[in-house]
């Protein structure tokens, strides 16, 4: 989209005038008029990596969402702050798990027996609350990146997973990658009793699902994957392992955002393509890859975009970096000591994932 270039301008002026003291970090689903200021840009996982890597500078402006926010900081040391250019900017996967839900289910757990058994995998999307909860129980944090490495990793110290908050993650990787079936799987509620599970169905499973979802890819179905077929013939379907397990399991390739635009640079001239992920970055890619001939088109053409990265967008950057060059900083997340200690655990498990 066209940017209005008198707040291109200020967005430039300021970060020149803050030169290395700001690093701007861009989630792939930033809008084009965001990303292009972007430092770096990447999936969560890569950004998480970058957050750590850059210790000379002073403000880390996160353009994503308010877990990335709370994962750099808890990456960063403790004399870089991180700013998140509008506080508003959640995820509402993530809120599907609060601390009070995921300490009562852990009493679940125990009360069943199995609580010495279990290992919590937590997804990135999660609020540092659970990443810390996952740090003390010995658990690890994963993203859609490394998701087939971290449960291995955990079969490896206990005999069953609690996936915390995507369901379709979860399930995806424990059926597609690690050769598990549906019946070891089971959906544990937060809004029921006992999270809607006998004391049996918990004994009996080997991958306990938190039903948290994400509401963008959750809207994908096995219809959208028919249609597209049916509409461009020959047409390669790629999808996010957030999307529903039907969805997933009728696609050609399953990744990441970064393993998404990895796999459209590698794509042969000639070539169609069915995204079924965020659109901001579904469009840029098929502008970007249009000129050498591949053809690339949304998964479903009723799901949008995701509307909290959609917050941030060139006016909220501008103020971000205009504040900050004038000495006054704002929006800063900062997660408090204890939480960040447990919650660093878990990370750093998940970065020394082999
Ligand atoms: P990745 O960029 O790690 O694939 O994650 C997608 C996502 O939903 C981030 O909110
Ligand atoms: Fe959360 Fe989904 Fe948006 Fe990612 S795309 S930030 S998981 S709501």
């Amino acid at each position: 989209s066209p940017s209005d270039p008198d707040l291109v301008e200020r967005a430039r002026a300021a970060k020149e005038k803050l030169g290395d003291k700001v690093f701007v970090l861009g989630h792939h689903y930033q809008r084009d008029e965001v990303i292009q200021f972007a430092d770096v840009t990447g999936d969560s996982f890569k950004l998480a990596r970058d957050a750590a890597a850059r210790p000379e500078a002073e403000y880390i402006v996160f353009c994503g969402v308010h877990f990335m926010a709370e994962s750099a900081d808890i990456l960063t040391s403790d004399h870089q702050k991180v700013v998140l250019p509008d506080l508003a900017a959640g995820c509402s996967m993530a809120d599907m798990a609060t601390a009070e839900q995921v300490a009562e289910c852990w009493d679940v757990l125990t009360e069943a027996g199995i609580a010495e058994q279990v290992v919590p995998v937590s997804y990135m999307n999660s609020s540092a609350d659970i990443k810390a909860f996952t740090g003390k129980h010995g658990g690890t944090i994963c993203t859609s990146s490394n998701a087939k490495r971290a449960l291995e990793w955990a079969f490896q110290q206990g005999e069953k997973v609690l996936f915390l908050p995507d369901q379709h993650l979860g399930r995806n990787t424990a059926v597609r990658d690690m050769g598990m079936s549906l019946d070891d799987c089971v959906v544990y509620n937060p809004h029921r009793p006992n999270g809607g599970l006998t004391a049996e169905q918990l004994r009996a499973a080997k991958m306990i699902l938190w039903r948290g979802h994400c509401s963008v890819h959750g809207r994908f179905n096995l219809d959208s994957v028919n249609d597209v077929r049916e509409r461009i013939p020959g047409v390669n379907v790629l999808v996010h392992p957030e999307c529903r397990h039907e969805v997933v399991s009728a696609a050609d390739h399953v990744g990441s955002t970064e393993y998404i635009i990895k796999t459209l640079e590698a794509a042969p001239a000639g070539s169609k393509w069915a995204i079924g992920t965020e659109l901001n970055l579904v469009r840029r890619l098929a502008n970007r890859f249009a000129p050498e001939g591949k053809e690339i088109v949304f998964l479903d053409r009723t799901v949008c975009f995701c509307s909290t990265m959609n917050r941030i967008d060139l006016p909220h950057l501008v103020w971000a970096l205009e504040s900050l060059a004038e000495g006054n900083l704002v929006n800063r997340i900062e997660v408090d000591k204890e939480t960040e200690a447990f919650a660093k655990l878990a990370l750093e498990r998940m970065l020394a994932l082999p």
